[in-house]
């Protein structure tokens, strides 16, 4: 298993480059089983949930060439049905096929979709079923697989009991083509929603709404060519913005949308960690005085969950109490834990909330990257940490964050990558 060795301690320095959106990446690929033209998807994240989306689509009959900067896939015909579980069960979003699937073949086959262990047990899809239900799709779960079918997808009204991000992207997926209205309420907000609904308009598809909590959709039939510019992920854009202001660096975020990080701007202007901003770019000031500022992760436009485990290492460094309150998944305080072996001054009041007692003096430890965002806080933490740490398990940080090693050391870490 591969891991990194850290040299902790040292500062940051220079410019570095958003990669586009994983959280977007990861729905435009099914997105593109819609239509049976050709796709072209530039500025994709070249990370290994990608590559597993690459290997469902070939499975499932399509074709996909992958170059340095651009993706092309065409699904003229589809030859299967069911998705390759051995990788279907690695991540969470390959559940992002099932609704363009039904929507082209009527038929699905998938077993429980794997991914980041943070919610309570295997992470629900209830949501899905149940909306998939009021397209009239008929479910059946036999020897550990779910097999969903419908003779015709019909549109129809759902409201989501619990805001989901990719139970609104799949089930808008699906109403793309089926036959009448879709209305979607209480659907997550987050941007990469809407630019998945302002691609699949680009397309043909008649999406209303999306980026609010009503989406309404006309179904099509058809969904024609199409090239898409993944837009810069904000959630590695932010994880840098707290790399830099907790190892008191001087570092300048370059292709990132400021607009898309409001929240942590504000914190940040609360907690006296300097920055300016552009119009794609964010530049943050080494401030050696840090205040500290309790957060709720909450929906878009709230605190990201994706960012609570960075802010939570940052907090560690500010002068003060903080509470971190996690509402929307039950595990991702866990590696908290792992950040008190460093020394950090963290008391968990129950599952979902933490103080963190701060500043305090972390110390290189002998750690496992437990999921992807509590991997990259181990990473920030090694950073600032007295003497050197290992972090093994890596895989699921490179998951998300593209050659971050190498992005990292350009900056003056100390990363040393070991096979
Ligand atoms: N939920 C249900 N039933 C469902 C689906 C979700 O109860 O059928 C619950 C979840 O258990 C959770 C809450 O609803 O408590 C919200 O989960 P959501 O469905 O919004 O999460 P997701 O769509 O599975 C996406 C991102 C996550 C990100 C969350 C929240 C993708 C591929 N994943 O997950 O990203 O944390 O939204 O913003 O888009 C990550 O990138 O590290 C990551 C985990």
């Amino acid at each position: 298993m591969a891991k990194y060795i850290i040299q902790g301690g040292t500062k940051l320095e220079g410019e570095i480059n958003v990669k586009g959106a994983k959280n977007l990446a990861l729905k435009i690929l099914p997105a593109s089983l819609l239509s049976a033209e050709k796709i072209t998807i530039l500025n994709f994240p070249d990370i290994e949930d990608i590559d597993k989306e690459i290997e469902i689509i070939k499975d499932l009959g399509g074709t996909v060439e992958k170059s340095n900067s651009r993706l092309k896939i065409q699904t003229k015909t589809l030859k299967n049905i069911k998705l390759k579980t051995d990788i279907a069960n690695k991540f969470r979003a390959s559940i992002m096929f099932t609704g363009p699937l039904l929507a082209r073949a009527k038929e699905v086959m998938f077993s429980h979709p794997g991914g980041c262990v943070i919610g309570a047990g295997d992470r629900p899809i209830d949501l899905f079923l149940d909306g998939f239900k009021n397209f009239g799709v008929e479910i059946a779960y036999k020897n550990n697989q779910y097999h969903l079918k419908t003779s015709k997808l019909r549109g129809c009204q759902y409201f989501f009991t619990n805001i989901s991000v990719t139970g609104t992207e799949c089930l808008m997926m699906t109403a793309v083509l089926a036959e009448g209205k879709t209305i979607l309420k209480n659907c997550a907000m987050e941007p990469e929603i809407k630019y998945l609904a302002d691609y699949l308009n680009s397309q043909g598809a008649k999406i209303n709404g999306a980026g609010t909590s009503t989406i309404a959709i006309e179904g099509v039939n058809k969904i024609k060519a199409g090239k898409f510019k993944i837009i810069p992920d904000r959630i590695e854009a932010g994880t840098f913005a707290i790399l830099a202001a907790a190892t008191k660096s001087n570092l300048t975020i370059k292709d990132c949308n400021p607009d898309h990080m409001q929240i942590l701007l504000n914190i940040f202007s609360k907690s006296k960690i300097k920055y300016e901003t552009g119009k794609d770019w964010l530049k943050i000031k080494k401030s050696n005085i840090i205040l500290p500022y309790s957060i709720k992760t909450h929906e878009y436009p709230g605190f990201p969950t994706d960012l609570q485990a960075p802010y939570t290492v940052l907090m560690t460094q500010a002068r003060g109490s903080s509470l971190i309150f996690e509402t929307i998944f039950d595990r991702r305080l866990l590696y908290t834990d792992m950040l008190i072996q460093m020394g950090a001054d963290i008391i968990m009041c129950d599952p979902h909330r933490v103080v963190v007692n701060g500043p305090t003096k972390l110390y290189g430890k002998r750690l496992t990257s437990p999921d992807l965002r509590a991997g990259i806080s181990l990473l920030i933490a090694a950073l600032i940490a007295k003497g050197e740490t290992e972090i093994d398990n890596i895989y699921q940080i490179e998951r998300g964050y593209e050659k971050i090693d190498t992005r990292l050391n350009n900056l003056g870490a100390k990363i040393k990558r070991i096979e």
